[in-house]
């Protein structure tokens, strides 16, 4: 390994989930099981979600937004998690049929659902129907027609949001940024669209509009923007004087070292005293997904071959990839690594941590720091993977995809086992 590194420290606990913990033998434990334990029991590539931080967070959340408080179930979803954070109290915020139906299928009641979605079909929007789901968050007037068209077959008056583009960037990458007049969300405030759907909604007997949404982007680290988008919606949705308000979600959170993120509470505290400066009477709404579920989670992987390249790098090629983590693909996110059986040490190396998909741009890490002599059979995990990980994944090169494992208090739950081959072509037809 060739490479300088600037970054030759431990990995920061910071970055792991809560109750990551230094066992004896200088290895990472988390919910008090060692982490290489996990990956030898449940094989790798393997996610391990620390359960009480999940739980923690989604408590966090509720004390900021009280009853206002969803998890948007994008950022990580399956039957535990969407049980998870129903005990907790919060709604959940489903953006699919595919969503829906597994909160659906996990208990959960549909007065503690939202349903979002830009284009949601009227197979969407009956289910959602049929199982009273709370609130449709509506993102365009071909929606308004097809609650209209709905109503008139089956009578139910859906209790609905706008979703209104506030014309704001919210400085974070453009795929992930929503809050701009130019996006295919919403109804734009400075067009007029957003004044003619409240109209819309109004005179539409299957419509109750309780309120106005807002969602200005992700992984936003500026709570400044959240209070600049606010006050230009609350000009808005005040004189309407609807009981609801959401500013929908989007708090980043630190993946590396260099980073750090405001907390869910700080959040929330900027987002209330910015009502109370403006005299919001609505109830405040919000959505947080990646500040909920992505420091909970690691990957673990093993390194199946170690390729030096004299004077240019040197590549760790991992049993994962692009498929359990698509974010460096995708937005060219940073990420940072460590070896679980040696979390303690110091990393001097530099290695660039790949997959094993074919394709050259399927790396996890670029320029990863690693303790000395890493090589075939070890394990190597990268934190902070427990939102937009698995949830985003795909089985491309029809590689399975990963298990799920919660861990608390000294005991592991697998929560989503890991895809076989016959379940990759279990959709064939012969
Ligand atoms: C409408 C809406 N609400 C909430 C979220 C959750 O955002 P985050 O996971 O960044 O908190 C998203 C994510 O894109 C979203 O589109």
């Amino acid at each position: 390994m060739n490479q300088t590194n600037s970054n030759t420290g431990p990995i920061p606990f910071d970055l792991l989930p809560d109750s990551a913990e230094i066992g004896s033998r200088g290895e990472l434990l988390i919910g008090g099981i060692a982490v290489d334990d996990l990956a030898a029991e449940y094989g790798t590539p393997l996610f391990i979600y620390d359960e009480n931080h999940l739980r923690s967070r989604c408590r966090e959340a509720l004390r900021a937004f009280g009853d206002g408080a969803a998890y948007a179930c994008k950022a990580f979803l399956c039957l535990a998690m969407a049980r998870l954070v129903h005990e907790e109290g919060l709604h959940l915020d489903v953006a699919s049929e595919g969503e829906l139906h597994t909160a659906i299928a996990a208990g959960v009641p549909g007065e503690r659902i939202v349903l979002h979605g830009n284009n949601k079909s009227l197979d969407e929007l009956s289910l959602a129907r049929v199982h009273g789901v709370s609130r449709v968050v509506v993102d365009s007037y071909d929606e308004l027609d097809r609650l209209s068209e709905l109503h008139s077959h089956d009578g139910v008056i859906a209790s609905v949001l706008l979703r209104v583009t506030p014309g704001v960037e919210a400085h974070t990458h453009e795929f992930v940024s929503t809050g701009q007049n130019d996006s295919k969300f919403g109804f734009g405030l400075a067009s007029g669209a957003a004044l003619a759907a409240v109209s819309q909604a109004r005179s539409n007997p299957g419509i109750n509009l309780v309120g106005i949404h807002s969602h200005i982007g992700s992984q936003v680290f500026n709570v400044e923007s959240f209070a600049r988008a606010l006050e230009i919606v609350v000009e808005f949705s005040e004189p309407l004087e609807l009981p609801e308000l959401s500013v929908g979600g989007g708090l980043g959170v630190a993946y590396v070292e260099s980073e750090s993120a405001p907390s869910i509470a700080q959040w929330g505290e900027l987002l209330s005293d910015t009502c109370q400066r403006l005299g919001v009477k609505a109830r405040i709404c919000a959505e947080p997904g990646r500040s909920i579920a992505a420091q909970a989670a690691i990957t673990v992987y093993s390194v199946g071959t170690v390729k030096e390249l004299p004077g240019i790098r040197t590549y760790v090629a991992v049993d994962g990839g692009f498929g359990d983590n698509p974010r460096p693909m995708l937005y060219g996110s940073g990420y940072t690594a460590f070896v679980p059986g040696r979390v303690a040490e110091p990393r001097p190396a530099v290695a660039r941590i790949v997959g094993k998909h074919c394709e050259s741009g399927d790396v996890l890490v670029r320029e990863a720091s690693l303790p000395n002599g890493v090589g075939v059979g070890d394990h190597v995990a990268t934190p902070v993977t427990g939102a937009y990980g698995y949830s985003m994944g795909s089985s491309y090169n029809r590689i399975p995809r990963p298990a799920v494992v919660f861990v608390s208090n000294g005991s592991a739950r697998p929560v989503v086992r890991r895809e076989t081959l016959e379940d990759l072509i279990s959709l064939d037809v012969e």
